[in-house]
């Protein structure tokens, strides 16, 4: 039984986990002088790689949510710790809700990656998850704001009821737009057990 991930990775070279997976797609899209920003910051993982993909002295921005001041704390020490002075002047952490994500953000503001981890954090409080309408409302504004060939990358976990109820909801949503603007997937391993999901909403180049 793999139960870490170099386990899966060693048996599985191109089936990688799903952070792998939409970490890969993240690298493709963004480039440096970008905004991007994370709506789930957690401990911080994949707000630093968004800030070492976007970031330069000069150029970029990174936004930061998080509803917790633990996440938020740790997600600044983690940044501390990696990055130098003038890129981490470009990066603004908010403890606050994503689900009113245009009040915290410069008018005019058009990132080209919007990412969402939804759930908890491992080993955290489980009542502070992410929640199906605050979710929602989130995502329609990233829909709004994200910029012309940007995407939104949702990590999605059924393991748990809010997870399955925020997955399903989500699909239905997401399996309605028009294909003209949107082009959207969704990956999810077929034989592993609740397994995360990790879903793509890529913004035409050329919608209105
Ligand atoms: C799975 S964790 C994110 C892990 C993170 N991406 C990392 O690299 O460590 C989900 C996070 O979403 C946060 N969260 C829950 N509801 C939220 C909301 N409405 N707005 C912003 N963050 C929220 C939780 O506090 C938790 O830290």
């Amino acid at each position: 039984l793999c139960t870490t991930q170099s386990a899966w990775s060693e048996r599985f070279p191109i089936f990688q986990s799903h952070i792998d997976l939409a970490q890969s797609y993240w690298s493709k899209l963004v480039k440096s002088g970008d905004i991007v920003i994370d709506a789930t910051c957690g401990n911080g993982h994949d707000t630093l790689l968004l800030a070492r993909l976007a970031l330069t002295a000069d150029s970029g921005y990174l936004y930061g949510f998080d509803i917790q001041k633990e996440a938020i704390d740790s997600t600044r020490e983690n940044l501390q710790s990696q990055l130098s002075l003038p890129l981490l002047e470009r990066v603004f952490l908010h403890q606050r809700s994503h689900s009113n994500l245009v009040d915290a953000l410069p008018s005019g503001c058009r990132p080209k990656l919007i990412v969402y981890n939804l759930g908890y954090l491992p080993g955290g409080d489980k009542a502070m998850t992410t929640m199906l309408d605050t979710t929602l409302q989130s995502i329609q504004q990233a829909q709004a704001l994200i910029a012309n060939g940007g995407a939104i990358s949702i990590t999605c976990y059924p393991g748990h009821l809010e997870g399955l109820q925020e997955e399903s909801a989500l699909m239905e949503i997401v399996c309605q737009l028009p294909a003209a603007t949107w082009s959207c997937c969704h990956h999810r391993w077929l034989n592993r057990k609740n397994a995360p999901s990790l879903l793509l909403i890529q913004k035409s180049l050329k919608a209105e």
